[in-house]
């Protein structure tokens, strides 16, 4: 059905259409709880945001052909709205089609638009075939993390984004990576796609099939981030970019990246070489920091440590007791170790110990650590087997306890000499979002903590002269938010999150000057 834009402004006012929509999502938000909109990625884009998405994409539209538009997760309908307030009166809509995936969302939409000619199918996005083809694209797709993909659907998805892209993700990528890939397959030549995504995809691993695709496949030419700290969406708390490309062979050389303000008037904007977009890993770094010099000869954390998460217990509620506690269940002592409490209960930067090595820390926690058998255990320790008997119906059926040749059994992991906050964010004066904690004790730590083991060259260091232990600890905790945030991501709100592989990767040339 053919549409003419000049309608809506006749029939209705665009403002008022606007405010109706706002109610309904409002309205339809609320039938649901946060974790339920999380599974379906259901965050509306904000009206000025899908207001200033659709006037940039319109700019780059050839005009000489009609709007044929699509978007892939239509919700209620965010940016077909923003389309009629910001569309010329010169200009027509041919068709717009849209798809909804949650019933609710689409009979909505359905009956709101039902006089603006828009088809909207009620489907899954990756499980249907086009039913045509469409110039303008413009899509904020669900934000559904890989680990929350029926894992039914997850190889179905996969293969058919490599059928459609020719492009194989990694299992980590989230839903929004499938939906950009495979929307290609619902574009015209030259038609111009515009995406509100997560920013994590410029630099992480499972990111680089996209980032390759983007330079290859098609032509990007935009891409703006906003500033993580005013999060465009506070409760899915993403920091978010909109990517733009046009369906056609690449020929451009440069691609504009901008960042901070808004997409139409950014605080900072620079073209960056296609060259660079080659050799850097790290696209947010663009357009405010320079591409890195590559240097191969650099030091990285991973000359000198190890780096493992710390333990998953299973239950901490369970396995982790205070210790006046184990004593009045008069549980014995000796299969218990000392551990630190979680990342955010520990606000100093150096453990010290008492002459046990225990830490000293007002809330004095151990780990229950026993390998002897059930058997043995009943037999010898009674008080110790009735408090396993306690979790035998909740505890040991958890995931974890399952996959363990004995449920109670906790991984082995020695007490670490410097651990890592690896979450955070840059607060109260502090350079870093993160904390280099020096370890005196024989605590080990939990998976709120990343544990860095000197490897043999740096123990040697150690031993010869063990003051050193104490300076790489000070220099660790020198270094600033940015150069940990080269490796690291950073998510809306300004959270900053390290991962042990990018640990390991960051530069620590400064480490190579003390030995
Ligand atoms: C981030 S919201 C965006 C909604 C709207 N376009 C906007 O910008 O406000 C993503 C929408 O995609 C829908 N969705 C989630 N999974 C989908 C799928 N597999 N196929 C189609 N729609 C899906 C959600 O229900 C939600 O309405």
């Amino acid at each position: 059905m053919g549409t003419q834009n000049r309608r809506y402004g006749i029939i209705r006012n665009i403002g008022e259409i606007e405010s109706l929509r706002l109610s309904m999502q409002s309205k339809l938000d609320s039938y649901k709880s946060i974790e339920e909109r999380r599974k379906l990625g259901q965050f509306a884009t904000p009206t000025s945001l899908a207001r200033d998405i659709i006037s940039f994409g319109l700019q780059h539209l050839d005009f000489s052909s009609d709007i044929r538009f699509f978007d892939p997760a239509f919700g209620t309908g965010a940016f077909f709205s923003a389309l009629l307030h910001e569309i010329k009166d010169n200009k027509t809509i041919e068709k717009a089609t849209a798809v909804e995936i949650d019933p609710l969302f689409a009979n909505a939409a359905d009956s709101f638009w039902d006089n603006d000619g828009v088809n909207i199918i009620n489907s899954d996005f990756t499980n249907i075939m086009p039913d045509g083809y469409y110039n303008f694209i413009i899509c904020n797709p669900p934000y559904v993390r890989h680990h929350l993909i029926a894992s039914e659907s997850k190889s179905r998805i996969n293969n058919k984004t490599k059928d459609i892209s020719g492009v194989k993700l990694s299992g980590l990528a989230g839903l929004y990576c499938h939906f950009l890939l495979q929307s290609i397959q619902w574009m015209d030549e030259d038609a111009v796609a515009g995406w509100l995504i997560p920013s994590e995809f410029m630099d992480v691993n499972y990111g680089e099939a996209i980032k390759e695709f983007l330079l290859s496949k098609v032509e990007l030419f935009r891409i703006h981030r906003f500033n993580p700290e005013d999060a465009q969406f506070g409760d899915a708390l993403v920091s978010s970019a909109v990517v733009w490309f046009k369906k056609r062979k690449p020929t451009n050389r440069n691609v504009t990246f901008s960042y901070g303000g808004s997409l139409l008037m950014p605080h900072e904007s620079k073209d960056i070489s296609v060259d660079s977009l080659r050799q850097e890993q790290k696209w947010t770094r663009f357009p405010c920091q320079p591409q890195r010099s590559v240097n191969k000869s650099s030091s990285k954390l991973k000359d000198y440590f190890d780096v493992k998460r710390g333990i998953a217990t299973g239950s901490n509620d369970f396995f982790i007791i205070e210790k006046s506690r184990i004593f009045e269940m008069g549980l014995p002592f000796e299969f218990f170790r000392p551990v630190l409490p979680s990342a955010r209960y520990v606000k100093t930067t150096e453990i010290n110990s008492d002459e046990q090595g225990n830490p000293i820390l007002p809330q004095q926690l151990f780990l229950l650590d026993c390998r002897l058998s059930e058997d043995g255990i009943k037999k010898d320790y009674p008080r110790l087997w009735q408090y396993l008997e306690s979790g035998k119906n909740n505890v040991a059926n958890g995931y974890l306890c399952k996959t363990r040749k004995c449920w109670y059994f906790q991984e082995q992991r020695e007490a670490p000499i410097f651990i890592c906050t690896y979450m955070g964010r840059v607060t109260d004066g502090r350079n870093s979002a993160f904390r280099f904690i020096l370890n005196n004790s024989n605590a080990t730590v939990t998976n709120s903590y990343l544990a860095l083991y000197p490897r043999k060259n740096l123990l040697e260091k150690f031993d010869d002269v063990p003051s050193l232990k104490r300076t790489v600890w000070e220099l660790l905790n020198e270094m600033t938010s940015e150069s940990l945030q080269n490796e690291g991501r950073i998510y809306g709100g300004g959270l900053q999150k390290i991962e042990p592989k990018e640990l390991l990767n960051i530069d620590v040339s400064f480490l190579s000057g003390l030995f």
